[in-house]
């Protein structure tokens, strides 16, 4: 029997559903919300507000893509954790109607988790099947709110083996872009800018952690005293050396996540990586995780570009393993800003 799954996210200020049939993704619909932007920041109220408005109409889009009826689907997954609460409550609820209507089983999904199995979202590239890591793997999961070392032994069973004491690489890039003066969120207009810099112009402390932890909070210290310091000598410093400044910060942030997956690669003997989150995304960190790769004989897995920042296909993936293990979860269950694993 095929098996339909539809999974709804909206963790934070993406409204997204998408279909998957058999683990092969079928549509995968985003409604991003710009109304933060002028606020610096995701503004929670504003998030669950613009969800409430976006899900009807990106739910039917995705079964519309997918040509698959509501009542052919098998099974309803949905973002349980973590995220902002008010936005989380949205697809759980839509969810939880939707399985009560339809009568098909719920399964909650852990949104970290499921950005680590985006990796197992088959792909193809000029026609040929791309391969998908055998378990266990190691996953760099990066996102605007995590940074965590992932020791995946299965779908189901899965350790976070390091993880950040502070901010998160996603607000490391954020935070640094914010005090460049460029508009929210950075991450993606650092990448940009770093692209046509200098990395080695600007040097910038690397924390001495123990073990596979990551910390970022010194990091932007180091950056706002720089640029303070500078621009009282010279008020356009930033503006004159904005590309190498971008390049220089970013080549720190990826060198500080690949050493300590190097070192939970080497620590493990585990050669299948994958990185994956919206921080993944980054074309630096991108090419370096592939370097590291040939460098250490490792098989290097990344997700599809539109698999890395938040989305409901990884969602979707997740919830079909779920659903082949009959982990289901029944209408009591509720949505949860923090959620342990
Ligand atoms: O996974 P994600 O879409 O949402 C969360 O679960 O947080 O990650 C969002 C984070 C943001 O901090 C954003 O700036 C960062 O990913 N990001 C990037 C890039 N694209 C997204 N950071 C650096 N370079 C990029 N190209
Ligand atoms: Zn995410």
């Amino acid at each position: 029997m095929s098996i339909a799954i539809l999974a709804i996210e909206s963790s934070c200020d993406e409204t997204a559903a998408a279909v998957c049939r058999d683990g092969v993704i079928l549509s995968n619909i985003i409604a991003s919300q710009k109304i933060h932007e002028q606020y610096g920041g995701v503004v929670p109220e504003l998030a669950s507000r613009a969800h409430v408005q976006h899900i009807v109409p990106v739910v039917d889009k995705a079964l519309l893509t997918a040509s698959c009826q509501l009542s052919s689907v098998n099974g309803i997954a949905f973002t349980q954790s973590p995220g902002l609460i008010g936005s989380l409550l949205v697809a759980a609820e839509f969810a939880k109607s939707l399985s009560l209507s339809l009568n098909i089983p719920l399964i909650a999904v852990h949104h970290m988790q499921a950005h680590a199995l985006a990796n197992l979202i088959p792909s193809t590239t000029n026609g040929q099947q791309d391969g998908k890591p055998d378990f266990p793997f190691l996953c760099l999961t990066v996102s605007g709110g995590h940074t965590q070392i992932v020791l995946c032994e299965s779908p189901m069973k899965m350790k976070v083996i390091g993880e950040t004491i502070d901010d998160a690489a996603g607000e490391a890039f954020d935070k640094s872009a914010k005090l460049l003066g460029l508009p929210y969120p950075g991450g993606p207009l650092i990448d940009q800018y770093a692209k046509k810099g200098n990395a080695d112009r600007f040097k910038f402390p690397e924390p001495q952690i123990p073990g596979l932890n990551f910390s970022f909070s010194g990091l932007k210290t180091a950056i706002l005293y720089f640029l303070q310091g500078h621009e009282q000598r010279d008020p356009a410093f930033i503006k004159e050396n904005l590309v190498d400044i971008c390049a220089s910060i970013q080549k720190r942030i990826v060198s500080i996540l690949l050493n300590k997956l190097k070192k939970a690669a080497a620590e493990t003997g585990i050669k299948d990586i994958c990185i994956a989150g919206g921080v993944a995304a980054n074309s630096g960190l991108r090419k370096a995780f592939e370097e590291a790769g040939k460098l250490n004989h490792w098989r290097t897995f990344i997700p599809k570009f539109e698999y890395c920042t938040d989305n409901a296909a990884m969602i979707a993936i997740t919830g079909y393993y779920k659903y082949l293990a009959g982990d289901f979860v029944s209408l009591n269950v509720s949505a949860s800003a923090r959620a342990e694993w």
